[in-house]
């Protein structure tokens, strides 16, 4: 079965990207996929330090997050847009698990993996900055990232109390991203 990962770089409770990459897992699941969705902020990982990966090695978390990242053949990311890229708390969590140990590949985690990303803002343009930085961040550490991206603008609008979208078209749009997600790696799989 194929095994999706999907995370958003926000760690607000409330985070309108952890809305939407869930109704892009909906429809990565509702392809056949099994999909594991997790919170950046339950993974304990301190800011990235040369020096402190020295004295102290990878920590448990970022070891967690990485063993993730490997154990799933794609992955759905929505990303805030924190002035026109992504957060550190993201970046913060790609750097940890690019750290190569033991006689392992380099870049274990990212090569060899699809991608779909997406962005979600209460502005007008939706995050759509952020997306370049972020496609251009995973292909360079050896994740293929789909061509069809989604923005999803007035984000604070469109989810109810219970986290439902109330928006026919940008469900739609999110669903299959998360189908197209599933087809890629099927195809490549094969
Ligand atoms: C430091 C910071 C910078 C931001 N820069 C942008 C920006 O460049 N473009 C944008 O559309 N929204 C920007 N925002 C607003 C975010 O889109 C908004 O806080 C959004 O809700 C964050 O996503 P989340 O709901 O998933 O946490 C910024 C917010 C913060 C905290």
């Amino acid at each position: 079965m194929i095994k999706i990962l999907a995370f958003a770089g926000s760690g607000r409770k409330d985070s309108v990207n952890k809305k939407v990459v869930a109704v892009a897992a909906k429809g990565a699941q509702e392809a056949g996929a099994e999909v594991t969705i997790i919170n950046l902020e339950d993974f304990d990982m301190p800011l990235f330090n040369e020096d402190l990966e020295a004295q102290q090695g990878m920590p448990a978390d970022a070891q967690k997050f990485k063993e993730l990242l490997i154990s799933h053949d794609g992955f759905l990311i929505s990303s805030p847009e924190y002035n026109s890229s992504y957060s550190a708390l993201f970046k913060n969590a790609i750097d940890w698990a690019s750290r190569q140990t033991g006689d392992e590949k380099p870049m274990v985690a990212y090569r060899g993996k699809v991608a779909a990303i997406m962005a979600a803002s209460p502005g007008a343009l939706g995050g759509m900055r952020v997306l370049v930085n972020l496609r251009m961040l995973l292909e360079n550490i050896g994740t293929m990232v789909l061509p069809t991206q989604k923005a999803v603008g007035g984000a604070f609008k469109l989810f109810d109390e219970q986290g439902n979208i109330n928006n026919e078209k940008t469900e739609k749009a999110l669903k299959n991203l998360g189908q197209q997600l599933v087809a890629t790696v099927t195809k490549l799989k094969n």
